[in-house]
């Protein structure tokens, strides 16, 4: 699988210094609050699980799936709710939790969904951003590094469902998607 690598982009040190500054941040803004962080299946679970034992406050988890790729690594715009949530998170402070922002479609929905929830806050930390490729007019308070506009995997983030596995991300050899 290794070798399906061209380039890594973030090593598993630096993936552990982010989730590190991040937790620090986040602990320091929700102090006393009512935090539940929602994680984004599958490709946020390896980072909200690192995330979450840096943040030192009181929390709950809850998990959505919503899917807006269908196997390539173009996205199509398309947003379908896989998995609600669990439980109510009216008067909560909610924080989704996210692998990778990109052209924004997905939590653009997202937030919009959960807002209509009558939570008393809502924000969002991701491990990446691609900037160049946004579309929809959303940003993350929280981001771990920007990247540029190149397909990665790894850590959670998946190309037609494989790589979640790798401890670090990478961007995968041209051949890997010819011979697809
Ligand atoms: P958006 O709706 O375009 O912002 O796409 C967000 C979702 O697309 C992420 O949660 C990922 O599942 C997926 N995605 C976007 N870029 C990448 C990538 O470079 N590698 C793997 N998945 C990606
Ligand atoms: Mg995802």
């Amino acid at each position: 699988m290794k070798d399906d690598l061209k380039e890594i982009l973030l090593t598993e040190d630096e993936i552990q210094q982010i989730c590190r500054q991040l937790g620090a941040e986040i602990t320091k803004d929700y102090k006393g609050k009512d935090l539940v962080c929602i994680g984004i299946l599958k490709g946020s679970a390896m980072f909200m699980s690192d995330l979450i034992k840096r943040i030192d406050t009181h929390l709950s988890i809850d998990f959505m799936d919503v899917s807006s790729y269908h196997g390539g690594t173009e996205s199509t715009g398309e947003v379908k709710i896989l998995k609600d949530l669990g439980s109510s998170i009216e008067n909560k402070d909610v924080l989704i939790i996210e692998d990778i922002l990109e052209t924004g479609t997905t939590l653009k929905s997202i937030t919009e969904l959960l807002k209509s929830r009558r939570v008393n806050s809502l924000e969002i930390v991701t491990l990446l951003d691609k900037p160049n490729r946004r579309k929809a007019d959303i940003e993350a308070k929280y981001v771990g590094r920007k990247i540029p506009d190149e397909f990665v995997v790894g850590y959670g983030l998946d190309y037609a469902e494989f790589y979640r596995n790798l401890p670090y991300v990478g961007t995968l050899k041209p051949e890997v998607y010819q011979n697809k």
